[in-house]
């Protein structure tokens, strides 16, 4: 799917990672680049248009689909954090809210404009994953579920919308250098790097995108014995 031409939505597009999707489409050519916020006075980037989008809100998700009728590349990006493993008290309220963002989000967001993406000629979803969907560490252990959790979304999504022609891509990573992992003290990638990743795979077709080498090196574990995901920390 090409950007040159596109009608991009990115939510979470105001900073981190979704600002740099919205710079680059808009440098890739796309036509209208939609910049989802929860504040759309914090979407600052010239030549976007701002709309108000919390991705747990079910009727801002459909005023959005409803407002945004011309969508052909929707860019599931928003997401939060909370450190922490499965054990320590408060982990399942901790669960419930990030999956609230990055599970429920993203499928809130991908029910509701399929048929947008369907009137447009399939168009693509691509959703923002990571490395924690498929190694889990107690830094992150339950946001790694929450992004497990969007990878099984991601795969069933793509069967789901291939007779609707929408290419689905699931964009896995390490740690990116944004608000969202200040404080942790480890090698980072730049949003501008990862995210020019992920579109070039996007406009050449893949159904998946390995933004980083780590990445690349977990993803080769997986299938090794003992699997990297069984490795301790
Ligand atoms: N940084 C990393 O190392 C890393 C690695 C792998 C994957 N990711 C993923 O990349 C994505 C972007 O993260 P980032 O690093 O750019 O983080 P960030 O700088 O903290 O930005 C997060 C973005 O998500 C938005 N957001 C949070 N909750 C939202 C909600 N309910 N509705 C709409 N927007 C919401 C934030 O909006 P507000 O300004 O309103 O809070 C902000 O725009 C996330 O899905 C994250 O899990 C990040």
């Amino acid at each position: 799917m090409k950007l040159d031409n596109a009608i991009v939505l990115i939510t979470g597009a105001n900073r981190g990672i979704g600002l740099e999707f919205a710079k680059q489409a808009l440098a890739r050519g796309a036509r209208k680049v939609y910049a989802g916020a929860r504040n759309p006075a914090s979407v600052t980037l010239p030549g976007v248009e701002a709309i108000q989008l919390d991705v747990t809100e079910p009727d801002q998700v459909a005023a959005a689909a409803k407002r945004c009728g011309d969508v052909t590349i929707l860019i599931n990006n928003a997401g939060i954090a909370n450190v922490g493993g499965f054990l320590p008290e408060g982990s399942v309220e901790s669960a419930r809210l990030q999956m609230e963002t990055n599970f429920f989000g993203p499928l809130r967001l991908s029910q509701a404009f399929a048929p947008v993406l369907a009137a447009h000629g399939g168009g693509a979803i691509l959703n923002v994953l990571s490395i924690a969907s498929w190694i889990n560490r107690p830094l992150l252990g339950v946001y790694g579920a929450t992004k497990s959790a969007a990878w099984a979304l991601t795969n069933g999504l793509r069967h789901e919308l291939r007779a609707q022609h929408t290419q689905v891509v699931g964009m896995h990573v390490g740690f990116v250098d944004t608000d969202l992992t200040r404080g942790i003290d480890m090698p980072k990638s730049t949003p501008a790097e990862v995210v020019t990743r992920a579109l070039d795979a996007l406009e050449a077709g893949a159904e998946e995108v390995l933004a980083d080498e780590v990445t690349r090196q977990v993803k080769r574990g997986l299938s090794a014995e003992p699997g990297v995901y069984l490795v301790a920390p």
